[in-house]
C-alpha cells in the first residue's frame, strides 16, 4: 500500500517563521496529565499560554498537576473551557473518553489536538465537522521534552490536519509545537496515518521491538556458550549507548569512519547476515499488519482484556539473566559516579 503522503515533498515549519499568536488570549485544555500531559502543560505556561489541565479527581496525574501548580478539572469540565483542547490520555482510553464526555463539551470554534495520529487515523475518532483537528507530536518522550525546553533547547516535531479542518488550523498546529517546545528542530508535516504508520512501525521494527531482541539473542548467544554475563552486557547492551550516540551525531557513514578497522569490517560483512532476508520480510509483515489496522485491533482487544494499567511483560522481565545483570552493573557505575 503507498504511504498515505503519496512522497510529497514535506513542507517544514521553521520556528522562527512561526508566530504563537494563534494561541495569544485563548485557552489550551491539555487532558491527562502523564508523560506528555506534564511537558505540553508545563511547557504552554512557561510560554505564555493560558492552560487548563483535565485530569481524573483522584488519579495521579491530578496530584502531579497540583503539585506543578495547576488546578485540575474533571477532562470535560476542562474542554468546554478552552479554545484547543488537548487529548494526551492514552491511545487506547481516548475514544472512550471522547464520546464519554469531552466531544458534548467542546465549544463553538474550538480545535481538537493530538500528540499520535493513532485515534484519527484508525478511525476511533471522527474529527468533529467544524472544528479544527490536528496532530502536533513531537520527536521524543515526554520527559525528554520539558528537559529540552527546560534547558533552553527543545525538540522537533511532525504536523497534521484533518481534512475539512477550518482555515487557520495549520498556523494553530505550529504555534501550539511551538509553544510546546517542539519545533526548534522544525515541523515536519505529515497525515495522521503516515505519523501512525511509522511511529508503530519504527516501535516494532527498531526501538522497543527489534533491537530489543536483538540484544537478549547476542547476551543469550554469549552466555549459554558460557561466557560471562558481565563481558556480554558490556559488549551487547552498555555499549549500544556509545554507538546510538555516534549514530545520532555523525550518521551511519560517520560511524564507520570513527569505530575500528576490526570493528568497521566485522559490521559491514557480518550485519546483513544477521538481519538478512527472513528479518526483512518480518519487517514487511509488521508493516502489512500496521498499514491494514490489524496491529490496531490486536492492541485495543489486548487492552479491553486486561483493564486499565500495564500487563505483567515489565515484571516478567525483571527476572531475566539479562535484566538482572544489567542492574548488577548499572548499581555498581553509578555507586561509582560513571554512566
Ligand atoms: N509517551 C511518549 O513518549 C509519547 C511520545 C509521543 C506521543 N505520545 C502520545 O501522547 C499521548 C499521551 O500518551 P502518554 O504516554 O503521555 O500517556 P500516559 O503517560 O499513559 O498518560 C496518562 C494520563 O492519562 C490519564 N488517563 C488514562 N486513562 C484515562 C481515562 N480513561 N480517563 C481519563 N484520564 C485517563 C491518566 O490519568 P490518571 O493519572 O488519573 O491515571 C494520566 O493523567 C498518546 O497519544 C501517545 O501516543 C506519547
Amino acid at each position: 500500500m503507498a504511504p498515505a503522503s503519496g512522497g510529497a515533498t514535506r513542507r517544514v515549519f521553521e520556528e522562527a517563521a512561526v508566530s504563537t499568536a494563534p494561541l495569544q488570549g485563548r485557552r489550551v485544555a491539555v487532558l491527562g496529565y502523564g508523560n506528555q500531559g506534564r511537558a505540553h502543560a508545563l511547557n504552554l505556561r512557561d510560554s505564555g499560554i493560558a492552560v487548563v489541565v483535565g485530569a481524573r479527581a483522584e488519579g495521579i496525574g491530578a496530584a502531579a498537576a497540583r503539585a506543578d501548580g495547576f488546578a485540575p478539572v474533571p477532562l470535560a469540565e476542562a474542554a468546554a473551557a478552552a479554545d484547543v483542547v488537548m487529548l494526551l490520555v492514552p491511545d487506547e482510553a481516548q475514544a472512550g473518553v471522547w464520546t464519554g464526555g469531552v466531544a458534548g463539551h467542546l465549544g463553538p470554534g474550538a480545535a481538537l489536538g493530538f500528540a499520535h495520529g493513532f485515534a484519527v487515523a484508525f478511525g476511533l475518532i471522527a474529527p468533529p465537522p467544524g472544528h479544527g483537528c490536528f496532530l502536533a507530536a513531537p520527536k521524543g518522550q515526554g520527559g525528554m521534552l520539558r528537559e529540552a525546553y527546560v534547558r533552553g533547547g527543545g525538540l522537533p516535531g511532525l504536523l497534521a490536519v484533518a481534512d475539512a479542518s477550518p482555515p487557520g488550523t495549520w498556523e494553530l498546529a505550529a504555534a501550539y509545537a511551538k509553544a510546546a517546545g517542539f519545533l526548534r528542530g522544525g515541523g515536519w508535516a505529515t497525515t495522521f496515518r503516515e505519523e501512525c504508520v511509522t511511529d508503530q512501525f519504527g516501535e516494532q521494527a527498531v526501538l522497543c521491538g527489534g533491537l530489543v531482541e536483538l540484544i537478549r539473542a547476542a547476551f543469550e548467544t554469549l552466555v549459554d556458550r558460557g561466557y560471562a554475563p558481565q563481558n556480554a552486557y558490556f559488549e551487547c547492551v552498555h555499549e549500544v549507548k556509545l554507538i546510538a550516540d555516534l549514530l545520532h551525531r555523525h550518521g551511519v557513514d560517520g560511524l564507520q569512519r570513527l569505530i575500528s578497522p576490526t570493528a568497521a569490517y566485522g559490521g559491514a560483512t557480518r550485519g546483513p547476515r544477521v538481519i538478512g532476508a527472513a528479518s526483512r520480510r518480518a519487517m514487511a509483515d509488521l508493516l502489512d499488519e500496521i498499514e491494514s489496522g490489524a496491529f490496531a485491533r490486536e492492541f485495543l482487544e489486548a487492552c479491553a482484556r486486561r483493564g486499565a494499567g500495564r500487563d505483567g511483560r515489565a515484571a516478567a522481565e525483571a527476572e531475566s539473566a539479562l535484566a538482572r545483570t544489567g542492574r548488577e552493573l548499572r548499581a555498581r557505575l553509578e555507586a561509582l559516579g560513571l554512566e
